[in-house]
Formats: structure tokens, C-alpha cells, sequence
């Protein structure tokens, strides 16, 4: 949550750092504020809102200078207002924080009994007066600054502005990501690579409890306790390029249609055409011989890993334990000893299963990763990676991320049935297959878009509630289609288990309440059909995404079905996601929500 950008150069900040902060906006979006080292005083503007706002802003009241911070906000402590708005600053100095300084009462308590007064709310102020604090007792503001940041508890990455040493920029690391940016004559911060994309591609990421001196020449890196540490240089593939919207209104338009081309892209690095198998890349342990695999993630990942749980459980025959990150974290799981844990995270930052890879690791896990930011440091952490190929996804709602996610979890059932003995080579052979029909079949299930527009627009719109049903590897779908629009459209949204209706949220139903229903022909489709007909039966009005053979089973009975192309149930997880995020995304644009950046979310939820 929350985007930082800095940058020490020779030539005017303000509108770079402007820019850069709206490449960050995905990460928070409430108000947003730069500061810069301008004429010998600490320059600074801000504004509650989006980036544009803060721009108006600047417009109307430039700052110069050549060095400077800025930042996005997603508010943790105190309202989104222009006076909890980063940077935070006094007149010596400035500071973008990106976490939560869990120490910050007692930390105010004792500097307000020193004399400092706070303008803000905010956890964040504290490392301002702090800062200050031990430089007015006569200490050089560079180690003011580490002594400032060694009394710091809890998550948090920085970026300080000092008016005493205006050749450096300070950058420090604990718990959130923090990366430095090489360029010529000038150096770089931003909390992801993305932000500082245009600028450069060569980037080196803080590690935990790292703080680093930036001059316009380099970066010294130096542990807490005054040490230097060496961290490498990598050059990121990330350009400034891949963060337009190609055309489409929304970046969530444009991730949808993008999802024929990901998915390929996601299957070829490990299908072979030729013999028809899938091949993982080289481990370092034995993914086969694990005697139980856990799942963890948070969001729309964790549902990527239900589906995986089902299909590893059918074909694998691997007992596979399903868990929210934020909940494993803190209930002292049991471990199996030589156990498999695969984390699922499509930023790689989220702050709840990275804890839950680190406890992983103690207890002696095997951790894979399956992120789409090969940068991150999950996948840093994580003993090995299968990376999603979905691109940069800039919509805070998972569409491509989401369905990359299940190739590759679909590749790992493959390649450990395999391995175990449970899947003889005509199965790999037929399932494999399927996989790579599903990029022409997204294709196809792309052009049922107007007819989606139409349905969001009279049936979804107006409602209050909607109920979204599957069974089997449709379960995870439901929940995800319910996810979905809640998160985008606001409408109150459930998914269930269609064998768990008759248990419940069958009172709910009634004729302003639609169900959407998702049922492949499966084994399971008959059951779910019958489901249909109770649904119906009370006033239900059942919204149907099957096949052709099942539009044809359900449409008396449907108030809409949608007819998907026909493939293996194996891989209808993948294809039935697709009409689900339609309908979500229509229906949010016909009520006019902000589709990309929706109210209270923020795209990367580094904190806890
Ligand atoms: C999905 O639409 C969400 N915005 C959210 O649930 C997301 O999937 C979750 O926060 C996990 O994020 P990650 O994949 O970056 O770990």
C-alpha cells in the first residue's frame, strides 16, 4: 500500500516525481504530496485525492529543486485529508513512508514531552520529530537519521529529506519494499520498479533493515548497525510502456482482453509441444516426494490455490491443506516435516503471506512461489519460483494475474501426477492438450462481451445482492465472481457452494436477488442443475454461464445463459473466470465506480 518515488539529480524534480507517483497510483489513492529541497528550504505540496489533484496543485504553485520525495497514500492512521497527506516535514526534514511504525504512540508521547508539535494523525510524523530531535542535540543528520531509524518498530520502507545534507537522499527498509534506481548523474527510489521504469532499468532492492545513502553518484547500503552490506544490481525487464492502457478505457478492460495472450505466454515456458508434456523448470528439492502441500495466499490468490487444491487432490492424490495467509499466520499451523508450501501472490509484497512463507521456512517447508513480480520479495525469499507471465496488472482488481495463476497450478498437477505414478501419459497427454486450446477458447469467450455489457446492465446494476453458485473447481469461481463485484461495483455479493444453498442462503433468494451460476458440464453439473431449478423455484433469477450443451439443459429455467466454448472440465476453471470479471467490470462501469482504483483498496497490501 502506499507508493514512494525520489530522486536526487541536477535537473527540477517536481513534474518527474509527479509522474512517477502516477505509475504508483494503483497502491494507493487517497491524497498524495511531494516534497523537494528547494533554494535552501524544504518545499512541499499535497492534496487530498488522486495524483491529478496534486497536480492541479503543483501547477498552481510550483516547487523547484533537484532533489526531492513523493508519495501516494492508502490511509492506515488518521482520514485521508492534505494534513495526513505524505511527505511529512518540519523545516530540517521530510518524509514518505510507505507500512506501519508500530511504536509510534510511545514514541509521540515522548517527543510531545520534548516539545514537538504534530500537524497530522499520522504514525509517520514521529520520524520527522524524531530525526529532528537528535540532530538539535548537536548530531550529525546522517546519524541522527540511523539512530532515528534503529528506535523504529514494525513495517515500514522511508524515504527522508534532510535541509542540512542536501546532497543526500536517505532510503530505509523493514518489512516494505524499497528498490534504488541507477541512472546517469542521478539516483533513484520508488517502492516497486514499475514507478521508476522510464527513468531506469537498473535497479537494486533493499533488503530488510537496510538504509541507504543516496547522492546523485551511487548508493551506499549500510546495515543497522553502520556496516556497509553489498546488494546487487539487476536490470529489471519492466518499461515505461507496459503501464499504458492500449486503447481501452480501463486497465481492467485491457488485463481482461489480455488474457488469451498471458496464458499462452504462461503455458509455452513450460508445455512441450512436441511430446505434449509439461515440464517445471529445475527445483531444488523433490516437488514429487512431499507428503502434504499447503496453500496460501490471500484474495483472489487464495482462490487460485483452492482451485490448485482440488485439481492436486483428483490427480495428484497429494493431501493439499487450503489457508488465508492472515489467518495461518497467526494459529501456529502444524507442518507435515518435508512438507511443500506454494505461496500465490501476484505482487509478491502482500504483507500477510510473506509472514506466512517466513514461517514456512522455519518449520522446515519446501516454499514455492507463484508470483508475477519475479522482483519481489517473495520470490526472492521463496526457495523456488513458477512465474506468472501476465505483465505488469495495474487494476486493482486480479483478472489476468488470477487465471496466469491457475495455468501454472495447473502445470504443477500435471508434472506431480506424473512424477507420483497418478497420471499415465495419454491423461498428461489429453490434459496438456486441453491447456493449450484455452488461449483460442479465451478468445472466444472474449467476443460474448457486449452480451455480458448488456446482462450487467439490466440485471446487475439495480441489485442489492447477488449469489454466485458453483460446485467442484466452479466453488472457487463463485467466490471469486462475488470478490470481484463487491470489490468493484459495491454491490453486497456471496459466493457458495451450490450443495451448501439448502443450508442457508437459500432464504436470501427472492425475484430482486440474481444467482449466477457456474456450471460447466462436469460430473458435477446434473447436481448444480438441480440447484438451478430450486433457485427458480422461490423466484430466484438464475444467471447461467455453461456450455452449449448445458445453455441447452438450463435455459427454460434461466433468466440469461451464456453459452462458453465446450472444453475438458479440467480446464474450465481458467475459462469460466473470464465471463465472471465481464460482469463485474460492467456492471462497476455502468454504475459509475472507479473501476481501476475502487474506494478503500490499494493494489499491494504490504501491510498486515
Ligand atoms: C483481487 O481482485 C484483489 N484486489 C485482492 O484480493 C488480491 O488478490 C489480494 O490482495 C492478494 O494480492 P497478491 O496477489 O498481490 O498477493
Amino acid at each position: 500500500m502506499c507508493g514512494i518515488v525520489g530522486i536526487i539529480g541536477t535537473q527540477e524534480v517536481a513534474p518527474r516525481l509527479i509522474d512517477g507517483l502516477r505509475r504508483l497510483e494503483y497502491r494507493g489513492y487517497d491524497s498524495a504530496g511531494i516534497a523537494t529541497l528547494d533554494g535552501g528550504v524544504i518545499a512541499r505540496r499535497r492534496a487530498k485525492g488522486k495524483i491529478v489533484d496534486l497536480d492541479a496543485r503543483v501547477r498552481e504553485e510550483p516547487i523547484g529543486g533537484a532533489t526531492g520525495i513523493g508519495h501516494t497514500r492508502w490511509a492506515t492512521h488518521g482520514v485521508p485529508n492534505e494534513a495526513n497527506a505524505h511527505p511529512h516535514a518540519n523545516d530540517r526534514v521530510a518524509v514518505v513512508h510507505n507500512g506501519i511504525i508500530e511504536n509510534f504512540q510511545s514514541l509521540r508521547d515522548e517527543l510531545l514531552a520534548q516539545g514537538h508539535v504534530f500537524a497530522s494523525d499520522t504514525d509517520t510524523e514521529v520520524v520527522v520529530h524524531l530525526i529532528s530531535q537528535i540532530i538539535g542535540e548537536g548530531v550529525d543528520p546522517i546519524e541522527a537519521t540511523r539512530r532515528a531509524l534503529s528506535r523504529l518498530e514494525g513495517a515500514f520502507a522511508l524515504g527522508i529529506l534532510l535541509l542540512d545534507r542536501p546532497d543526500v537522499l536517505i532510503a530505509a527498509r523493514q518489512g516494505s519494499p524499497l528498490a534504488i534506481g541507477h541512472g546517469d548523474g542521478e539516483m533513484y527510489l520508488g517502492s516497486d520498479a514499475l514507478a521508476l521504469a522510464p527513468m531506469t532499468r537498473r535497479i537494486t532492492y533493499l533488503e530488510d533493515g537496510d538504509w541507504a545513502v543516496l547522492t546523485t553518484l551511487g548508493a551506499m547500503v549500510r546495515d543497522l548497525s553502520g556496516a556497509t552490506v553489498e546488494r546487487p544490481e539487476h536490470l529489471t525487464n519492466l518499461s515505461g510502456a507496459m503501464i499504458g492502457k492500449g486503447g481501452h478505457r480501463h486497465f481492467m478492460a485491457k488485463e481482461i482482453f489480455e488474457q488469451p495472450q498471458v496464458i499462452g505466454d504462461t503455458l509455452n515456458a513450460m508445455f512441450n509441444p512436441t511430446e505434449r508434456t509439461i515440464t517445471l523448470p529445475p527445483l531444488p528439492f523433490d516437488p514429487a516426494a512431499v507428503p502434504r502441500i499447503t496453500m496460501i495466499a490471500c484474495g483472489t490468490a487464495s482462490l487460485a490455490g483452492m482451485v490448485g487444491k482440488y485439481w492436486l487432490e483428483q490427480h495428484a492424490g497429494i493431501p493439499v491443506d487450503w489457508d488465508l495467509a492472515s489467518e495461518f499466520r497467526y494459529r501456529a499451523p502444524v507442518m507435515t516435516e518435508g512438507g511443500l508450501a506454494v505461496f500465490i501472490s501476484q505482487s509478491g509484497e502482500t504483507a500477510d503471506t510473506l509472514a506466512a512463507l517466513r514461517y514456512c521456512k522455519q518449520k522446515g517447508q519446501h516454499c514455492l512461489a507463484i508470483v508475477n513480480s519475479p522482483e519481489s520479495t517473495i520470490a526472492r525469499e521463496a526457495h523456488a519460483v513458477l512465474p506468472t507471465l501476465a505483465g505488469p496488472e495495474i487494476g486493482v482488481a486480479s483478472t489476468k494475474a488470477f487465471t496466469t495463476q491457475l495455468v501454472v497450478l495447473a502445470c504443477l498437477t500435471i508434472a506431480l501426477a506424473r512424477a507420483r505414478g497418478t497420471m499415465d501419459r495419454a491423461t498428461e497427454a489429453r490434459l496438456s492438450g486441453a491447456l493449450t486450446e484455452v488461449p483460442s477458447r479465451a478468445a472466444e469467450v472474449l467476443n460474448h462481451d457486449e452480451r455480458i455489457r448488456e446482462i450487467a446492465q439490466e440485471t446487475f446494476t439495480p441489485a442489492r445482492d447477488v449469489l454466485y453458485l458453483g460446485r467442484g473447481t466452479s466453488y472457487p469461481l463463485a467466490l471469486e465472481g462475488a470478490l470481484k463485484l463487491k470489490e468493484i461495483s459495491y454491490i453486497h455479493a456471496e459466493g457458495y457452494a451450490a450443495g451448501e444453498m439448502k443450508h442457508g442462503p437459500i432464504a436470501l433468494i427472492d425475484e430482486t436477488v440474481p444467482v449466477v451460476v457456474i456450471a460447466p458440464s462436469d460430473e458435477l453439473f446434473e447436481k448444480t442443475a438441480s440447484n438451478v431449478q430450486e433457485v427458480v423455484a422461490r423466484g430466484g433469477k438464475a444467471v447461467v454461464f455453461s456450455d452449449a450443451a448445458g445453455v441447452e439443459r438450463l435455459k427454460h429455467l434461466a433468466l440469461e445463459a451464456i453459452a462458453l466454448p465446450a472444453v475438458d472440465p479440467f480446464v474450465a476453471p481458467i475459462l469460466y473466470a473470464i465471463p465472471v470479471q465481464q460482469l463485474a467490470y460492467h456492471t462497476a462501469v455502468d454504475k459509475g465506480t472507479d473501476v481501476d482504483q475502487p474506494r478503500n483498496l490499494a493494489k499491494a497490501v504490504t501491510v498486515e
